[in-house]
């Protein structure tokens, strides 16, 4: 972390300086004078270090119900950056730091995010017959946010399928090989190593028109929700972070615009992928695709299957808030061990992030029992719950450059 070069508000200040020279003869009367009456114990000003005893204390600590306990607070309800549920869950944070005791700061900035709006997916087989997909988890809808990628542009599209396998380079020339014409066409791609935006940036330099990406074989019909952006943080700030009042981008500039998609993209279950991919036709799936392949796919297609996908953003400018917990260390008080997690979850989120975050809040328990006994560290420690991770980075980002 560098130190703040600008005049920020002041998380990681030194302490607060009323009258340093007094206190420090106050110190040196009140430390003289005990030295006299215990002349071979340690000054009462000076924190416990670490200790065989501490180290004990902190390891035995650990405690699974109270884990449990934050788990299930923290997934009663999704808390995307930005809503009202996310805002409660900045509280719960703050609250149980507080409650500890600890030097606790909540960070309040402003990004630039992205929700989804209106959003359909429309398939028209050849048969004449149109299915209009269900998007959401079943039973789900309405609870969480709808299988969205922030920051894909707003569009409409309709056209021809075409399977394009991972939508790596290798996958498109392919395709051309066996002639294949994927311009125009509405690409479903199956979930790989590769990072979903440059998925999409790829499909576009190719001449696709939207990217549809799905699991492959996944069992439980998930969908895997996630940021397209290109680069980390928030994109109106790129390559700095946003201080208050500070330099800001505008929604239009080109680099910010150039971070987005060109394309319309969503990620959808296995099972509609599957709805669309076993009604394809056109050049037979290559081999060295179909060996690893777990859905039914007819063809690589252009069609005939044609979809209709309609997908509205809704870009905004919100509020996202960092909460730390500051435990000042003993001797290098401007030296920092950080140990982060990030919080905003789109949907319940019990393993990311909120099983870190439940754990980030027990050691936060287990530091407070140490520094109750008059334990400090030797560096200072602050614990970390970034905002709007899901997003690109964007609150890590903006602490790890304050
Ligand atoms: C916590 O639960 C795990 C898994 O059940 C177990 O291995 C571990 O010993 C438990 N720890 C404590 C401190 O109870
Ligand atoms: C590929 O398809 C597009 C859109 O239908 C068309 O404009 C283009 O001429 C086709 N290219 C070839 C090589 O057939
Ligand atoms: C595609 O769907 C959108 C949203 O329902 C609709 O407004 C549009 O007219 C449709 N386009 C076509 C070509 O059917």
């Amino acid at each position: 972390m560098a130190q703040p070069h600008s005049t920020p508000k002041p998380i990681f200040t030194a302490l607060p300086s009323s009258s340093p020279i007094l206190a420090f003869i106050t110190f040196l009367c009140v430390s003289g004078l005990y030295i006299v009456y215990h002349p071979t114990s340690n000054t009462s000003t000076t924190p416990n270090r670490n200790t065989p005893t501490t180290t004990t204390l902190f390891l035995t600590s650990s405690n699974n119900y109270t884990i449990s306990s934050y788990l299930r607070d923290l997934t009663l309800h999704p808390h995307l950056a930005g809503t009202k549920a996310s805002l409660e869950t900045v509280k719960y944070v703050e609250n149980h730091f507080k409650g500890l005791n600890l030097e606790t700061h909540n960070v309040e900035f402003e990004a630039l995010l992205s929700y989804p709006g209106e959003i359909s997916l429309d398939v028209y087989l050849s048969d004449g017959v149109v299915r209009k997909l269900e998007l959401s988890e079943l039973g789900y809808s309405g609870r969480v946010v709808v299988p969205y990628h922030a920051y894909s542009p707003s569009g409409s599209v309709f056209g021809k399928v075409v399977f394009v396998n991972y939508g790596r380079e290798e996958d498109y020339r392919v395709l051309e090989a066996l002639g294949v014409n994927v311009s125009g066409c509405v690409a479903i791609v199956r979930k790989g190593e590769v990072f979903r935006g440059g998925v999409v940036v790829r499909g576009s330099e190719n001449g696709i028109v939207a990217v549809l990406i799905y699991g492959d074989g996944d069992r439980f019909n998930g969908v895997e929700r996630g940021t397209v952006m290109k680069g980390l943080g928030d994109p109106l700030t790129p390559g700095w972070g946003g201080v208050e009042g500070g330099e800001k981008l505008g929604w239009e500039e080109n680099e910010v615009k150039k971070r987005f998609p060109k394309i319309p993209s969503m990620p959808i279950s296995a099972e509609n992928a599957e709805i669309i991919l076993g009604s394809l036709e056109g050049v037979e799936v290559p081999y060295e695709w179909r060996v690893t392949l777990h859905s039914k796919v007819g063809g690589v297609g252009a069609g005939p299957t044609l979809v209709n996908f309609t997908y509205q953003e809704q870009k905004k400018v919100v509020k996202i808030h960092n909460v730390f917990a500051v435990i000042r260390g003993w001797e290098e008080l401007d030296r920092y061990v950080l140990l982060g997690n990030h919080r905003d979850a789109w949907t319940y989120g019990a393993v990311d992030p909120n099983s870190g975050t439940a754990a980030l809040l027990d050691i936060a328990r287990r530091y407070a029992l140490l520094t109750r006994s008059g334990w400090a560290p030797r560096r200072t420690i602050v614990l970390c719950s970034w905002d709007a991770e899901e997003f690109g980075m964007v609150g890590n980002s903006r602490c790890s450059l304050y």
